[in-house]
């Protein structure tokens, strides 16, 4: 008896692909030399090429020559050293919450774990279950909180008219929604539109949100990428923290520390009362124990090896200054590109926008454009990722912008 075509299976209808990695199918899958990847948020070196910066491989040979070392589960929460020096990180060397131990920081899987650990936990105990992420936000945002049972509102953040910020928007819609409600903040670099608050206007977001007891979660994808420096990348976060107030903070070590792959990164709550902070650490032992157990060692260990040693530590800055200053090069160069040409537009939201991504204005139509006719990829909403391009790319994309701009409407 034949079992083909009897698969208890056969009923699931394939899913769409993901709308960035799709990116990436679609430009694989295209056989010209002049091809370019600007969809994916991963640095790339002026050669086009992943970065390993020295300071990891240091810090992996370290681990490796160092024979105490073993492969054993880590606790539920993660490394315990990884977990201060990360608090450390994006709260500040002198931060009250931190000495009050206020804080609860736990390993997860880079930023989305720790988004998706931090989503669970209020989806169980946390009394609103509304969240409020901005218009737009990152395309996983509103996924990873609906699947951990919380309704998704969004407030107003883009303006496509100034190609700035909609601040009264902002103020409006957070100022409209019901009190206790959750509210998703990007700590620097927002993706994709690369538009940051200013530090007035993040006063004013601050007070709003704390006159109405709304709960920031804020997500940190980006500390140190967007200026340069992890001090000033933090400042919005610090400021909500410096109130006394409570919130939520989810940090990737992907694109600072170039550990994409390695999955790093960590959750912090901070409470208002060191008595309560134990009590939330134990129920996030319970929303991780059955998703993954328990965090992997690698990475995490190569965090702390570095962020524990001063010399480790300032090398890493360095690396890490550079790699945002060679965005920002990249910004300046297509901006003085498409105004030598004379592409139509005004075009100086390149050097205004911060960050990995530049949020170009260019429709899905003038995008499939592009790449059908000069095989340059990027998202559908026309963000760009200024990391995926270099000197020797800025000419290519300059003629491709200026071509659809100039014939596709
Ligand atoms: C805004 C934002 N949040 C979170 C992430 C999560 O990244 P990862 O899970 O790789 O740390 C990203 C990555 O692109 C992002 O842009």
């Amino acid at each position: 008896m034949s079992i083909a075509n009897d698969s208890v299976f056969s009923h699931i209808v394939h899913a769409p692909e993901d709308p960035i990695l799709g990116v990436t199918v679609a430009y694989n899958k295209d056989q010209s030399p002049v091809k370019l990847n600007l969809g994916v948020g991963a640095y790339r070196t002026e050669e086009g090429k992943p970065l390993v910066l020295n300071v990891v491989r240091k810090a992996e040979r370290l681990l490796v020559d160092d024979n105490s070392r073993v492969k054993e589960y880590l606790p539920i929460t993660g490394l315990a050293d990884f977990n201060k020096l990360s608090a450390k990180l994006i709260f500040g060397a002198n931060s009250p919450a931190v000495s009050e131990n206020r804080v609860v920081t736990v390993q997860c899987l880079s930023g989305t774990g720790s988004l998706k650990v931090g989503a669970s936990f209020l989806g169980r105990h946390y009394h609103q279950k509304i969240i409020y992420i901005p218009l737009p936000t990152w395309g996983n945002h509103p996924k990873v909180f609906t699947i951990a049972g919380l309704s998704v509102k969004s407030y107003r953040y883009y303006n496509p008219s100034t190609r700035g910020l909609d601040f009264q928007g902002l103020l409006e819609d957070l100022g409209n929604a019901p009190n206790g409600s959750i509210v998703l903040l990007h700590a620097c670099a927002h993706n994709p539109t690369g538009v940051d608050p200013t530090p007035h206007q993040w006063d004013q977001i601050r007070q709003l949100m704390r006159a109405k007891a709304l709960l920031p979660f804020f997500d940190s994808a980006y500390q140190g990428f967007a200026s340069g420096s992890l001090d000033a990348d933090a400042d919005a976060v610090r400021k909500f923290v410096a109130d006394g107030g409570e919130c939520l903070a989810a940090q990737s070590y992907a694109k600072n520390m170039g550990l994409y792959g390695e999955r790093v990164g960590a959750l912090s709550i901070v409470c208002k009362s060191a008595d309560v902070a134990p009590r939330v650490e134990s129920q996030l032992k319970l929303v991780i124990r059955p998703m993954y157990s328990s965090p992997p060692i690698h990475g995490a260990s190569i965090v702390a090896t570095i962020l524990k040693n001063e010399e480790m530590y300032r090398e890493w800055t360095v690396e890490l200054k550079a790699m945002a200053d060679r965005i920002i090069r990249m910004r300046q160069q297509l901006f003085y590109a498409l105004k030598d040409k004379g592409t139509p537009g005004d075009w100086s939201h390149i050097v205004k926008q911060i960050g990995m991504f530049t949020f170009t204005g260019l429709n899905s139509k003038q995008v499939e454009f592009m790449a059908k006719e000069y095989h340059i990829y990027m998202t559908s909403d026309g963000r760009i990722s200024m990391a995926g391009l270099s000197s020797k790319t800025v000419p290519h994309l300059t003629e491709a912008i200026h071509a659809a701009v100039s014939n596709v409407a």
